[in-house]
């Protein structure tokens, strides 16, 4: 079992060890709207707020080698060229580390005497990746080196970057300063905006087009002004704008030399674009490379982000004797909640920063993860979403990030969408004790003008759903639910269209869902529990009526989503069940499994435990549990995508990872421990085993995970942006840890197995911070805790 890494917890790092990892293993950089990502050989690019439009950095995904493209240092010791990350010359090495941490990452390769680290980070407050090099003479001779930076600029758009050639090739424009060179293609019209690479003394040489520095017909591991000990000093004009400087270094026996590279982005007025015909406007450039472009300086950012994310994550932190459980709660798990945030779905090795924007609900499910963390952020992110919302509930599936308007290409229609905004908000307030964001007026469609409360909104969003049913009384299902796959009105043989936005039956939306009831009985729940609530004057008659439209729905599902063992799935548009035992593939699927045992329907006529039972029984595997089983063996046109995927993939049998949690929520609303246990440590990647198997990270969850029926079970896929991230966190946090912040206080309600024995968490919860000590005595039950600002400690014994 090959291993490529270890945990190094007191740092809060992931150590790769063998640069040759099965994929990339890759880390965020940011935490403001300059976001980085990069990977274990310094592959990977940057972009400020929006990848596809505002992409600093080309990149070459689906590339041969794999992760091509980066920030790459070149260095030649005597005939020897090499790379501190290895890629991409792939010169071995004496020694390699990668450590990735909290918003940075750290290379260190060593070569023949001589060491090179370095550091990469996203400074507070500034727009730009700030790249410590230090390079050290191990040896007891002088030694003369040569050092090269080298990056590649994107043409800004990341689609057109990769499509337009016949523009392109003509448009790329440079400026060259005596620390820094200048990315400036398209500036001369719309733009105001240029990026930068510069470095806290003069260079030897540098280079600006690539050609020449690759040399042709080179790939980046052979180029020829490296190899020759040279640089041409060339200015692009069109054809590929790179930046690269050259440094001729002379090292004393033992001595370090240290260079700061702040690679940045800038945006100038508009009146102040120029400061000659043509000539860009350098000074915010110059100001940041002053900003940050000393060794103390760049030390002292990097102090600051440091700060910045140990006080983040000690808002809440575990001691317990499960070290693989520590070190999701304290650590990862958190992190990969506040990277998902900022991502969204947009920018991953599996997510291009090109197709997808902002999704209603998953935005609106990651801020489950963050609400402890950035509560101001998480605010923003609510009103935000609110406003893509239709004035009939209904809403864009997808939201732009630079715009924040809705994405017109999708549009809406997805059944389960508007529910999501009632479990956002929920979250919020929960967390923070904020019931003045219900006030806040939001327009609808973005459309001045049209502002109501979001109060408003949520109420509208309940009854997008209450009021769209289909012949059996239950949701309808629309381009598809919380399952992008399930299309059930669609009916494509055609393989050039969408799954999701294709309409061709007259009739429309007929189909209905059983995963949608569910969410709507636990959220119908929740609202009616927020309105209740002395700080919101609710009308009460309202309130009844939310609490009626939960009970007609929980009997609906009772008389027409039960099949004896577990919940349908969903009803097609012909009216015929979806996950029966009488179908003769995916006779049962978790979601509704999940959703209907989170909303405890039939609970005490015990439908939800033999739901639960049935969902080990048929779809546990041991990497997790599947999301439907058998899996579909062949494209049905009535289902849509579903059944297009290999079984044992994706929405077809794999194990969507993203679903599990709402099993094991399930589990532990229904008190039992050891399966919720069970359950979560299989999807952890903290207690998986074999990183060979699993291809990617071993820090972060993935959004799917090969099931039982696929060739290679347990191989991981779509690793960090998914809402595994905030659903898992929720899990582990307050249903197995039992920390439940409630309206009043926190409810301490564990549900863990008995032999963890005790625990200690201490969690900042608004204006209080709580040292609570759970002992875990067999007895069970709950334990409040009414709010109060200051310091608490508490010995709970349950
Ligand atoms: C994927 C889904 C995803 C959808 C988005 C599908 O191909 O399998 O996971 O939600 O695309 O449109
Ligand atoms: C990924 C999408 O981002 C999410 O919105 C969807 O719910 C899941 N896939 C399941 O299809």
């Amino acid at each position: 079992m090959k291993q490529y890494g270890y945990f190094d917890d007191d740092v809060r790092e992931f150590v790769i060890t063998d640069p040759a990892t099965p994929w990339p293993w890759i880390n965020y950089l940011g935490c403001e709207d300059f976001f980085s990502l990069v990977s274990n050989t310094a592959g990977g690019y940057c972009f400020c707020k929006d990848a596809k439009f505002r992409r600093i950095l080309r990149y070459r995904y689906n590339g041969v080698p794999m992760d091509s493209g980066g920030r790459y240092y070149y260095i030649k010791d005597g005939d020897s060229v090499w790379n501190p990350g290895w890629k991409p010359c792939k010169t071995p090495l004496d020694r390699y580390e990668c450590r990735h941490g909290m918003g940075y990452t750290r290379i260190i390769g060593e070569k023949g005497g001589l060491r090179c680290e370095v550091l990469f980070f996203v400074p507070q407050g500034g727009r730009c990746e700030v790249h410590r090099v230090r390079l050290t003479n191990t040896g007891a001779a002088v030694k003369r080196v040569q050092l090269w930076s080298f990056v590649e600029w994107c043409l800004w758009n990341a689609s057109t970057d990769m499509e337009n050639f016949q523009r392109n090739l003509s448009t790329g424009e440079v400026e060259v300063g005596d620390r820094i060179l200048y990315h400036k293609t398209e500036y001369r019209e719309r733009r105001d905006h240029y990026a930068f690479f510069g470095v806290n003394r003069p260079f030897d040489g540098f280079d600006t087009d690539r050609e020449t520095f690759l040399g042709p017909y080179n790939g980046f591991d052979t180029p020829q002004q490296v190899f020759a000990g040279t640089s041409d000093n060339s200015v692009a004009h069109g054809w590929s704008p790179v930046a690269s400087h050259r440094f001729d270094l002379t090292l004393e026996a033992g001595k370090s030399e240290e260079l700061i590279f702040v690679l940045g982005y800038v945006e100038n007025p508009p009146e102040a674009k120029f400061s000659a015909l043509g000539i860009i406007n350098k000074a915010p450039a110059e100001e940041l490379l002053e900003a940050f472009g000393t060794p103390a300086k760049a030390d002292a950012a990097f102090a600051a982000l440091k700060g910045y994310w140990d006080g983040l994550l000690g808002r809440f932190q575990l001691e317990s004797a499960v070290p693989e459980l520590d070190r999701t709660v304290n650590i990862w798990n958190q992190y990969q909640c506040m990277v998902t945030f900022f991502m969204s779905r947009s920018a991953s090795y599996f997510e291009s920063g090109i197709g997808r924007g902002m999704g209603f609900r998953d935005s609106n499910q990651d801020l489950a993860g963050i609400v402890h963390l950035i509560p101001d952020r998480a605010r923003q992110r609510i009103l935000d979403i609110a406003a893509t919302q239709f004035p009939d509930g209904g809403c864009y599936h997808q939201y732009q990030p630079l715009t924040k308007r809705g994405n017109h290409d999708i549009g809406g229609g997805f059944g389960d969408d508007p529910l999501w905004l009632i479990f956002g908000t929920v979250a919020y307030i929960k967390e923070t004790g904020d019931f003045s964001i219900l006030e806040e007026k939001v327009p609808f469609d973005n459309q001045p003008g049209t502002e109501k409360t979001l109060l408003e909104h949520l109420k509208i969003s309940f009854a997008r759903v209450a009021d769209n049913l289909g012949p059996h009384g239950l949701p309808l299902i629309g381009r598809a639910d919380w399952n992008d796959c399930l299309n059930l009105n669609c009916f494509s043989d055609n393989p050039d269209e969408s799954f999701q936005t294709t309409e061709n039956k007259t009739e429309g939306s007929r189909a209905e869902s059983l995963m949608i009831a569910g969410l709507f009985v636990a959220e119908g729940k929740d609202f009616a529990e927020l309105l209740s609530q002395p700080a919101v004057s609710a009308d009460p008659a309202y309130v009844d009526e939310v609490r009626e439209a939960v009970s007609r729905m929980e009997t609906a599902v009772k008389q027409h989503g039960w099949d004896g063992e577990w919940f349908l799935r969903a009803y097609d548009y012909y009216g015929r069940k979806i996950g029966s035992s009488e179908n003769a593939e995916s006779k049962i699927f978790i979601e509704s499994q999940g959703w209907c045992g989170m909303a405890r329907i039939g609970a005490d006529e015990g439908l939800c435990d033999k739901a639960l039972d049935a969902a080990s029984k048929y779809l546990e595997c041991e990497y997790g549990l599947v999301l439907n089983a058998p899996a579909f063996s062949s494209y049905i046109k009535d289902y849509g995508e579903i059944s297009s995927y290999p079984q044992g993939y994706k929405e077809n049998g794999g194990i969507f990872c993203h679903n599990n949690p709402w099993v094991i929520i399930a589990e532990a609303m229904a008190g039992r421990a050891d399966d919720a246990w069970r359950h979560y440590c299989k999807i952890s990647p903290a207690f998986a085993k074999d990183q060979s198997l699993r291809k990617v990270e071993p820090y972060v969850f993935c959004q799917m995970v090969a099931g039982a029926e696929a060739a290679h079970p347990g191989e991981g896929k779509n690793s960090w942006l998914t809402g595994t991230a905030a659903w898992t966190w929720k899990t582990v946090s307050e249903f197995i840890l039992g920390i439940k912040p409630q309206y009043d206080g926190l409810l301490v309600e564990p549900c863990i197995p008995q032999h963890i024995g005790s625990y200690r968490v201490r969690r900042r919860f608004r204006e209080a911070e709580y040292d609570l000590t759970i002992r875990l005595t067999g007895k069970g039950g709950s334990f409040r805790i009414p709010y109060r600002p200051g310091f608490q400690a508490l010995e709970i014994e349950l």
